[in-house]
């Protein structure tokens, strides 16, 4: 089953992020899809925040991959230019370090993601409004969906 949660400013997409954050877990998988400026960086920034991450969260672009201190740790990855080649990263490295990984763009690298993960991809429906569909796969996924929203 999707969700589907309109929002209608930065601050509601924050909301969701955070609500979704009080039931993280180790290894928990966040995958972003949405085209450029739908938020996607504004949602890891949200859920890092509400993770107790001190250092302000930056988009990842020009170095793939970006490492937080939170609660847990926080891999924040946009593979944008890895036009679908993980080349030379071990993407199952970071999903067993019992962090919180997030991955922008992540329809783009679709055959390398785990099973288990949340997918959640951003429609833009004008200037301030975004439709989240957030797609849960596996278990622990439905139920944290269940649970939050
Ligand atoms: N409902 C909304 N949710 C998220 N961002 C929004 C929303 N409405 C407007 N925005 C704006 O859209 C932009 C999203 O930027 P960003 O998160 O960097 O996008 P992306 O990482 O997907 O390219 C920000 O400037 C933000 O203020
Ligand atoms: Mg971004």
């Amino acid at each position: 089953m999707d969700y589907k949660i309109t929002t209608k400013n930065e601050y509601e997409t924050i909301e969701v992020a955070q609500n979704l954050e009080t039931e993280k877990f180790p290894n928990m998988v966040i995958c972003l899809s949405g085209e450029l400026g739908s938020g996607k960086t504004m949602f890891a920034k949200g859920f890092g925040d509400a993770m107790g991450v001190k250092e302000e969260i930056t988009s990842p672009t020009f170095s793939i991959v970006k490492e937080y201190e939170g609660e847990l740790a926080l891999y924040h990855m946009d593979v944008y230019r890895l036009d679908g080649e993980l080349a030379g990263i071990d993407l199952n490295e970071y999903l067993a370090k019992g962090g919180v990984t997030i991955i922008e763009w992540a329809d783009t690298i679709k055959e390398s993601l785990p099973k288990e993960r949340l997918d959640i991809d951003i429609k833009i429906i004008d200037e301030n409004k975004r439709v989240l569909v957030l797609k849960p796969h596996g278990e622990k996924y439905v139920d944290l969906c269940e649970g939050v929203l």
